[in-house]
C-alpha cells in the first residue's frame, strides 16, 4: 500500500473564473485518460480530488506532479492540483472512501474476446468501493463515468454495491450513470466544453450532488433512467463510428471517379436541415419511396466500376430489408390474424407507393395467407382522382382491392393493427377504434402510447 497524503493542505483561494460553487471532496478510482483528466480539471475547479489506481507507477507520478498520460494542459493542470494540495494519489480504496463524498469510477472497460465488454475492472472496483462502505457512517455518491452497456447500474453495480457493503441505495448511498464525453487529444476542452452532461438516476432523484459538482462547467444537464443514460452513451460513439464509416467509402467512391471528395463533403455538410441535424434519427420503420433506394443502388453502382469494396454502404439495403422482415415475423408471432394495416405510401402525406416498405410488408402478409384492410387516405384520393393510378393499375392491383376510405372499416374484426403513418385528421378515429387490439406502432405516434387497453409496442424501438 502506498503512503496516504493526507490531510489536503488549505488550498490557496483560487484565481481563475471558472470555479466550483460547492467544493466537493472526490475520490476518482482509475487513473487513465479519463480518470486524469477528470481529477485535473475537478481540482483546478476547487474541488479536493483523491486520485486512485492500481498501478504503483501512475500513483507515483501523480504524486510527483506528474501526469501519467500525455494530453494537452493535463502536465499544467496536474501539477498545479497536486502543488496547491487539491490533487492527491493513493491505491487505498478503504481510506479515499472514508475521505470523500463522491467516488468517481473510471476504470476501462476493454472488449472482451468475443466482443462484449469486459467488465473485470469495474467489478473489482465496484467491489472494493462497496466493502469500504460498510465501515462508513456517512452517506457516500458513487458515479459511474466508464462506457458500460444498458442495465449495468441495475443489473450489476447496485446489486453489488448492496451486497459488499449490507448498505442499502437511496439510503445510505446514491449512484449515478454519467458517462464521460472527452476526445484523446482535446481532453481537457472537452471537459470543460460537454455538448451535456447526462445522468442516469433512480426514479424521483433529481442529482443534486452532480449538478452542484458541475456547476461551473456550462452545458445542459439532462437526468434520465439509468438504462437510457448508459445507452446514449453507446449511440454517440456508435453514431460517430457510423459517420466515418460513411464518410470514408462515400469519399473512396467519390474520389475513384475523379471527384473532389473532400469538397463534395464540405458542400454536403453545409445542409443543416437534413443532413447534419436530427432529421432521419428516429427508431421508427424501414425507409423507401422513389429516391433513398435507387441513390443507394447507384452510388454501389459506381463502387462496382472502380472496384470500391464498400462493405458498410452495401448493408444499407439489406439492413433495412431485415427491417421488412422483421415485422412481418413479430406480427406473425401472433397467429394468422386479421390485420389492418394503416399507411400505404412510403410516408405519410403522399400518395407515392414507388418502393414503398408498407406495399412490401403488404405483399408479405397476402402471401402469406393473411386477411388484410388497408387505410391511406393519401393513396384513396390517388385512386379517386387518378394521379399514380396507372402504377396502383399495373403494380398492386391485388392489394388495391384491400384497400378501405375509412380507418374505423379497417379496423373491424381485425386483431393486429399496423400503424405505419396516418394523418392528423384519422388520430382520434383510430384511437376511437381501439379496443383490444394488438397495435405495432411504426410511426411513435403519442396518442397511440397513451391509449389503455391495447398491446403495444415498435418494432425499431
Ligand atoms: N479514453 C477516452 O477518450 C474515453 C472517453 C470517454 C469515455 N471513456 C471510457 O472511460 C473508461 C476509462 O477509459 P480510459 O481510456 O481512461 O482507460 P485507461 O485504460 O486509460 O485507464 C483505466 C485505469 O484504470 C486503472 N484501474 C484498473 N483497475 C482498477 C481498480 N480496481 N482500481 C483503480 N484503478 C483501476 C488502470 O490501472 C488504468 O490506469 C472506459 O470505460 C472508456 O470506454 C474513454
Amino acid at each position: 500500500m502506498c503512503d496516504f497524503f493526507w490531510p489536503f493542505r488549505d488550498p490557496p483561494e483560487p484565481t481563475d473564473a471558472k470555479v466550483c460553487l460547492i467544493q466537493m471532496k472526490i475520490s476518482i478510482f482509475g487513473a487513465g485518460y479519463v480518470g486524469v483528466v477528470s481529477s485535473g480539471c475537478l481540482a483546478a475547479l476547487g474541488h479536493e480530488v483523491i486520485a486512485v489506481d492500481v498501478a504503483p507507477e501512475k500513483i507515483a507520478m501523480l504524486r510527483r506532479g506528474q501526469s501519467p498520460i500525455v494530453e494537452a494542459e493535463i502536465n499544467e493542470l496536474v501539477a498545479s492540483g497536486v502543488q496547491d494540495g487539491r490533487l492527491v494519489a493513493t491505491d487505498d480504496v478503504e481510506e479515499a472512501v472514508a475521505r470523500t463524498d463522491v467516488s468517481f469510477i473510471s476504470v476501462g472497460t476493454p472488449s472482451a474476446p468475443n466482443g462484449s465488454v469486459s467488465m473485470t475492472a469495474v467489478d473489482n472496483v465496484v467491489s472494493a468501493i462497496g466493502r469500504a462502505l460498510k465501515g462508513k457512517a456517512a452517506r457516500h455518491t458513487v458515479v459511474m463515468r466508464s462506457t458500460v452497456p444498458p442495465g449495468t447500474a441495475e443489473d450489476r453495480v447496485i446489486p453489488m454495491l448492496e451486497r459488499e457493503s449490507g448498505r442499502r441505495h437511496g439510503v445510505d448511498f446514491a449512484y449515478y450513470s454519467n458517462p464521460e464525453f472527452l476526445r484523446e487529444g482535446s481532453s481537457v476542452r472537452d471537459f470543460h466544453a460537454p455538448p451535456f452532461t447526462l445522468i442516469g438516476a433512480a426514479p424521483g432523484d433529481d442529482a443534486a450532488v452532480l449538478r452542484n459538482l458541475y456547476a461551473a462547467i456550462e452545458a445542459p444537464v439532462h437526468v434520465a433512467p439509468y438504462r437510457v443514460v448508459e445507452s446514449a452513451k453507446y449511440l454517440s460513439n456508435a453514431y460517430h463510428a457510423v459517420k466515418l464509416a460513411f464518410a470514408n467509402e462515400a469519399g473512396q467512391i467519390l474520389a475513384a471517379h475523379g471527384v473532389d471528395a473532400r469538397e463534395a463533403f464540405r458542400i454536403f455538410r453545409e445542409d443543416r436541415v437534413l443532413n447534419i441535424s436530427s432529421a432521419y434519427l428516429r427508431p421508427g420503420f424501414a425507409f423507401g419511396g422513389s429516391c433513398l433506394p435507387k441513390d443507394i443502388r447507384s452510388l454501389l453502382a459506381l463502387a462496382n466500376d472502380k472496384d470500391v469494396a464498400a462493405p458498410f454502404l452495401r448493408h444499407v439495403l439489406p439492413s433495412n430489408q431485415d427491417i421488412v422482415e422483421r415485422t412481418y415475423g413479430m406480427i406473425a408471432r401472433h397467429g394468422r390474424q386479421k390485420v389492418a394495416l394503416l399507411g400505404l405510401a412510403f410516408k405519410q402525406g403522399t400518395d407515392d407507393l414507388r418502393e414503398s416498405p408498407f406495399v412490401v410488408l403488404a405483399e408479405k402478409l397476402l402471401g402469406k395467407g393473411y386477411d388484410l384492410r388497408i387505410f391511406d387516405r393519401s393513396v384513396q384520393v390517388a385512386r379517386l382522382v387518378g394521379s399514380n393510378r396507372v402504377y396502383i393499375d399495373r403494380e398492386i392491383p391485388h392489394i388495391e382491392r384491400l384497400m378501405v376510405d375509412d380507418v374505423a372499416v379497417a379496423l373491424a374484426e381485425s386483431r393486429i393493427v399496423v400503424v405505419g403513418h396516418v394523418g392528423a385528421e384519422d388520430r382520434a378515429p383510430l384511437c376511437k377504434s381501439l379496443s383490444d387490439h394488438i397495435v405495432f406502432d411504426l410511426a411513435g405516434i403519442d396518442e397511440l402510447a397513451a391509449q389503455s387497453g391495447i398491446v403495444y409496442q415498435g418494432i425499431c424501438w
